[in-house]
C-alpha cells in the first residue's frame, strides 16, 4: 500500500487471536506471564515516548548523546547508500541523528505499533523527502518473512549494503538465549557483508535502575497498567485497575530489571469468557530488561555469528552502542 509518492506499508501485525491466545496461555500459566510486546498499543507507546523523556529514565537520552557524539564515525564504519533496517523503530527519534551523515538508499522502520510507527515515518518523510521509506508494521521478535521489496535485490558483483538499527536496548527485553535467536536471524538477513548498530544497557548501581523503573510520576506504573486497559477494552475482559499495582526491581542474580503487576487482593478475572483467578498477592510478570557488561553482550552477539568490531559508551558508561560486523 502506498502512503505517499515514496513510503510503503506493510501490514504484518499480529492478529486479534494471536494477542488472545497469548494472553489466555499467559494467564494460566504460573507464574502468569504476559509478554512486554503487548504494552505497544497506541497509548503504550505515548507513554512509553513519556517514560523516555522523564528524568530518572537514563538510557534515551544518554543513548542520543553518544549517536550525536560519535555518529559521524559510526557513518564512516557503516557506508553511505545502504539499505537500513530498524528494529522497533517506534517514534523514529533516534535514526534521524543518524540519517543526514549516513544517508542511506532505503529505510525499513519494523515496529508492532501502528498508527505510531505509520504517524512517525509521515513525520520522517517530511523533512526527508528523497529517502525511500518502507515502513512494515509486524512483532520483529517473531520469525516473520519480510516481504518482496523489502529486501534489496541481487545483481552480481554490485552488494548492497545492508545496515541493521537496533537502538534502546530492546534486546534486554528478551531472554538472553532469545537474544541470540534473534540476532542470529539479522546475522541472516545482514548476510554476506551486512552490519548491527545495536544499543545496549550496561550494568550498574541497581539504586540508579530502581529509580528509572519507578519514576516519581508514576508514568511507567501507567504503562504497566496500561496492558490491562488494553486486555480489557481488546479482549473484552474486567480487569479491575484499582486492584492491581505496579512493581519493579532489580533482580541481582539475573542482571535484570523485572516488572509485574501485583494482584492486591483475591480476585476473579474473565477474559473473552475464560475465568482467572488471583491469590492476593499473585504477580503477573510483564517484563524484563536485562543488563549487560560489554563482554557479556559480545558473547552473545559473537554466538549470534556477529564480529565485535566498535563499542561507544558515554563517559559514566552507563549505555553502550555496538558496532558488529557479519561473520562471513
Ligand atoms: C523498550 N525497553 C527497552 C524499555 C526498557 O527499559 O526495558 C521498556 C521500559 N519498560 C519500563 N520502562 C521502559
Amino acid at each position: 500500500m502506498n502512503t505517499a509518492n515514496h513510503i510503503h506499508f506493510y501490514n504484518l501485525h499480529p492478529t486479534l487471536a494471536d494477542f488472545k491466545a497469548e494472553v489466555c496461555h499467559g494467564l494460566s500459566v504460573y507464574p502468569k506471564t504476559i509478554p512486554p510486546k503487548f504494552f505497544y498499543d497506541q497509548s503504550g507507546s505515548q507513554l512509553f515516548d513519556d517514560i523516555t523523556e522523564l528524568p530518572e529514565y537514563y538510557p534515551t537520552r544518554t543513548e542520543i548523546g553518544i549517536l550525536h557524539e560519535h555518529g559521524e564515525e559510526m557513518a564512516r564504519l557503516l557506508g553511505k547508500g545502504c539499505w537500513l533496517w530498524e528494529l522497533g523503530s517506534g517514534s523514529s527519534k533516534k535514526i534521524r541523528v543518524l540519517l543526514d551523515s549516513l544517508q542511506p538508499s532505503t529505510y525499513l522502520p519494523i515496529d508492532i505499533s501502528k498508527e505510531h510507527l505509520l504517524h512517525s515515518v509521515q513525520t520522517l518523510a517530511i523533512d526527508h523527502p528523497d529517502l525511500e521509506i518502507h515502513a512494515i508494521c509486524a512483532d520483529y521478535s517473531s520469525d516473520f518473512q519480510l516481504p518482496r521489496g523489502c529486501i534489496p535485490t541481487q545483481t552480481s558483483g554490485n552488494e548492497i549494503n545492508r545496515v541493521a538499527f537496533f537502538p534502546g536496548s530492546s534486546i534486554g527485553n528478551f531472554e538472553p538465549s532469545q537474544a541470540q535467536e534473534l540476532l542470529q536471524r539479522v546475522a541472516h538477513l545482514l548476510r554476506p557483508t551486512g552490519a548491527l548498530l545495536i544499543g545496549v544497557d550496561l550494568k550498574k548501581d541497581p539504586a540508579c535502575l530502581h529509580v528509572a523503573y519507578n519514576d516519581a510520576q508514576g508514568v511507567t506504573a501507567a504503562f504497566n497498567l496500561n496492558l490491562l486497559t488494553r486486555i480489557n477494552r481488546e479482549l473484552q475482559a474486567d480487569f479491575n485497575l484499582t486492584q492491581f499495582e505496579h512493581q519493579a526491581f532489580y533482580n541481582d542474580q539475573l542482571g535484570r530489571i523485572e516488572m509485574h503487576l501485583v494482584s492486591k487482593t483475591s480476585q476473579e478475572v474473565q477474559v473473552d469468557g475464560q475465568r482467572f483467578v488471583f491469590a492476593e498477592g499473585e504477580n503477573i510478570h510483564t517484563e524484563n530488561s536485562y543488563k549487560y557488561t560489554v563482554e557479556q553482550f559480545h558473547a552473545i552477539a559473537t554466538r549470534a555469528n556477529f564480529e565485535p568490531v566498535r563499542v561507544w559508551t558515554d563517559p559514566a558508561r552507563l549505555f553502550s552502542v555496538h558496532y558488529l560486523r557479519v561473520k562471513s
